[in-house]
């Protein structure tokens, strides 16, 4: 099982309160709708906070999970720029993660 599924997951629980920290961790997720269902595009990063992207820290994978199952998975090295986009189902919960080489899970819900 992929990694993104079986770690500890952490949520900013209250937005107000977030720190950078966890600003800069958190997958920004836009959904539109297409003919096939809907568009999703992921970037890291809320509120303009962008994460290092560096051989030493970095995010190294994002994925789409749709009522649960995984339907989407990318891996990044320091070279690529972590952003994600895929066509899911016009139905179910959209549910990203991203992963922190050293900060472990990062989760938000479209
Ligand atoms: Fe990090």
């Amino acid at each position: 099982m992929s990694e993104l599924m079986s770690e500890e997951i952490n949520v900013i629980e209250d937005m107000e309160a977030a720190t950078d920290f966890e600003l800069k961790h958190t997958p920004y997720v836009e959904v539109s709708d297409v003919e096939a269902g809907r568009l999703v595009k992921v970037s890291i990063g809320l509120n303009g906070i962008e994460h290092p992207q560096t051989e030493d820290h970095l995010i190294d994978a994002i994925c789409v999970l749709v009522d649960g199952d995984m339907v989407a998975e990318l891996a990044f090295t320091a070279d690529d720029e972590p952003v994600a986009e895929c066509e899911v189902a016009a139905e179910g919960e959209i549910v990203v993660r991203a992963s922190c080489n050293l900060h472990g899970i990062w989760q938000a819900t479209a």
